[in-house]
């Protein structure tokens, strides 16, 4: 039929809808020219002819649409013309009766195809509804037209291919189901292929920093201290007041820090609490004891940030852990026996200890914590002869600031001065490693070079 041969050659320029629309100019056309024929004869040369030539091309058609739009719905009126109409012609014309089976091959390959090729939910739905929907469904068209029209000599044959046709369809819509609703197809499709070669991902570890962390953490877990972490942001309240330094208390200077710019506070006539980064880690000795009745024994690490410029053992931001216990009966000794069963445990029993005069305004009295100099042994000469360049040759080196707390400080959390005693200690972290680690400037831990981190696994 010229007209069919021309209409498939320009099928794949077409976009959708006009696709669509020319499947029911199509449609229309056959009408025409079935409508053409004189005689019954005629018309069912014409049509039998149609289908002979023309076998499946209603699938086919069916199928450029589905690939163009996505979906068909069975209510696309091309397409529903297009199969009624000469289905309804042949019934009418009786051609069923000459070979019905013949008209029943085709549909039968193209569900089967469907219904295989649905490998999700969403095609094995409309695969689905193509064949059973009871308004526009395949197989209610068949029933209306082919088999309800059928010639009485041909009604048995043809309701038998239409029952077995049924049968054989639904089956096959059935395991279907049974295979996307187990997930198989998508197991199969995700399934990992084991003959690919694998991308190799390199494994981390823990930043020296951390790991000082930890071992610090051990050592104070051994003698009954727990962890507790606070906010990186304060206010200055917990930052300095109620650590007993004051506004315009001169310690405030060494430890010059990032406030952060706040919006107008809702009422917009009084000014925001002012926020800051921490300056230490000490804010959490308020937190805690404000939470928590004495006994308290606990470590804080964390980071802190002052508004240091950059060298070799100074950073903006770097890392603390705090330390407090407080009880009805900490003496002076329990505070210096604990600080030497760390600096032991953290550098080996070899090193040395001592306490220095200091001044803190929330410990009283307050040390600075020096350790021998695990360099040189303490002896101020390098191996090689000279002054040590670790400590200069003074063989001692400054670890860290501590000291009982202050009594005023108990008075910021409620706590009865006269029944209650402590220790505070703030070691820094970065400093602590880089003397254990024989690491001379802090920057490096900040710099992410693999060639670094790589030493500490
Ligand atoms: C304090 O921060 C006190 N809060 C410590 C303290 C806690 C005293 C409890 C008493 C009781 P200091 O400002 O000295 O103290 O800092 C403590 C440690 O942080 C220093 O010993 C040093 O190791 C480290 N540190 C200070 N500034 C920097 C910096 N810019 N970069 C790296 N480490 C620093």
């Amino acid at each position: 039929m010229p007209i069919n041969a021309r209409f498939a050659e320009n099928l794949d320029e077409l976009d959708s809808p006009k696709l669509q629309k020319a499947i029911a100019l199509f449609a229309d056309r056959l009408e025409d020219e079935a409508g053409k024929a004189n005689t019954a004869e005629e018309q069912e040369k014409f049509f039998s002819e149609l289908f002979d030539t023309q076998e499946g091309i209603f699938w086919s058609l069916y199928s450029k649409v589905l690939a163009k739009a996505g979906r068909v719905t069975w209510a696309d009126y091309g397409i529903r013309q297009f199969l009624r109409a000469p289905a309804k012609r042949f019934l009418q014309l009786g051609s069923l009766s000459d070979n019905p089976s013949r008209y029943f091959h085709p549909i039968q390959r193209y569900m089967e195809t469907l219904i295989a090729n649905s490998t999700d939910v969403g095609k094995f739905t409309l695969a689905r509804a193509l064949w059973e929907s009871r308004a526009e469904g395949i197989k209610s068209a068949i029933g209306d037209y082919w088999l309800k029209n059928a010639k009485p000599e041909a009604k048995r044959e043809v309701g038998q291919l239409y029952n077995e046709l049924t049968k054989h369809l639904e089956d096959l819509l059935k395991q279907r189901f049974g295979v996307i609703e187990s997930g198989g197809e998508a197991l199969a499709r995700e399934s990992v292929d084991l003959s690919l070669p694998g991308v190799l991902r390199l494994v981390g570890s823990r930043h020296l920093i951390r790991q000082v962390f930890q071992e610090i953490e051990d050592i104070f877990f051994s003698i009954g201290f727990s962890v507790v972490e606070g906010p990186e942001i304060e206010t200055p309240y917990y930052n300095f007041e109620a650590l007993n330094i004051p506004e315009f208390h001169p310690v405030r200077d060494d430890m010059d820090t990032f406030y952060l710019e706040l919006p107008p506070s809702r009422d917009k006539k009084t000014a925001p609490t002012p926020l800051l980064l921490r300056t230490h880690t000490s804010p959490m000795q308020i937190r805690t004891m404000e939470k928590q009745k004495p006994p308290v024994r606990v470590i804080v690490p964390g980071k802190v940030y002052r508004r240091d410029n950059p060298d070799a053992t100074h950073s903006f931001a770097f890392h603390q852990i705090e330390g407090l216990a407080v009880d009805t009966d900490i003496t002076f000794c329990d505070f210096t026996g604990t600080i030497e069963y760390f600096v032991q445990q953290f550098f080996g029993p070899s090193v040395k200890t001592r306490f220095r005069p200091s001044y803190f305004p929330f410990t009283e009295p307050s040390v600075e914590f020096d350790v021998s100099c695990p360099f040189c042994g303490g002896t101020g000469t390098a191996a090689g002869g000279g002054a040590c360049s670790k400590c200069k040759g003074a063989a001692w080196i400054e670890l860290f600031g501590a000291g009982m707390v202050d009594p005023a400080v108990y008075g910021f959390v409620n706590y009865d001065a006269k029944k209650v005693s402590g220790f505070a200690f703030g070691i820094g972290i970065d400093r602590l490693a880089m003397l254990k680690y024989g690491i001379d400037d802090i920057q490096i831990f900040f710099q992410n070079d693999v060639r670094f981190l790589k030493q500490f696994p």
